[in-house]
């Protein structure tokens, strides 16, 4: 089966989405064609169109965007909408959704995953269900928590169920997680996160809470 893997973030390197993405490709990619789509490179939008109509499945992953999706996401959404209507087609498609955000709960990411679930019903696509995930940001590769962890047991297993119903093209409800930590300890290992951060960009703690007058 050929899947429309839609890569939301506008990240070129080290995104959750990437890392999210690369983890799905490894479960999928064994039974199925998986193609990574892009969409912040918008002049491939028209070749992209035709990669969908090759596919029998689409599956979203992006990053939550002030309770949204981004705006590049949602231009394409509307884009892709224009396309079918201009070309009168009407897509045979199941749609699959897994947004990542940077607060502790999952349910962050609701707004996000009934948007797309709206726009599904809007164009006739069939929704098959999405994962909204809380600390998407502490999914670095490998710090400070690496995927592996007790923390994203859960997660892990909810994704490898998620594989299962992608390959049979299966529906479910929509599932919102938070880590399997305090919320104290994921807010410590956030700030140790970006205390990271600013030092690979030589700026010290101080320095990140510097205010602009
Ligand atoms: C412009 C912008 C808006 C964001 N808005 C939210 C938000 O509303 N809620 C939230 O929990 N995280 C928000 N985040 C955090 C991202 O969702 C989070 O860092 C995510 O892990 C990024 O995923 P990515 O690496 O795949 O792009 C925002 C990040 C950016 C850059």
């Amino acid at each position: 089966m050929q899947i429309a893997i839609l890569d939301g973030t506008p990240k070129f390197k080290e995104s959750r989405s990437g890392y999210l993405i690369n983890h799905m490709e490894n479960l999928l990619g064994g039974n199925n064609e998986c193609h990574q789509l892009k969409l912040i490179r918008k002049s491939q939008w028209q070749q992209y169109y035709k990669t969908i109509d090759e596919s029998e499945v689409i599956l979203l992953v992006a990053p939550l965007y002030v309770d949204g999706l981004p705006s590049h996401v949602l231009d394409f959404m509307y884009h892709y909408e224009k396309y079918l209507k201009d070309e009168g087609k009407t897509p045979n498609l199941v749609m699959y959704t897994i947004i990542n955000c940077g607060f502790y709960e999952g349910i962050q990411n609701k707004i996000a995953i009934e948007i797309v679930n709206n726009w599904c019903n809007k164009i006739g696509i069939t929704k098959g269900g999405g994962i909204g995930i809380g600390a998407g940001t502490l999914l670095a590769t490998d710090k400070p928590i690496p995927f592996t962890a007790a923390s994203r047991k859960t997660l892990k297993e909810e994704l490898q169920k998620f594989k299962e119903l992608i390959e049979v093209k299966g529906t479910k409800d929509d599932l919102y997680l938070n880590p399997q930590m305090s919320r104290s300890k994921c807010m410590r290992l956030s700030d140790m996160y970006w205390y990271f951060c600013g030092f690979a960009n030589r700026l010290t703690p101080k320095k990140l809470y510097v205010k602009r007058q």
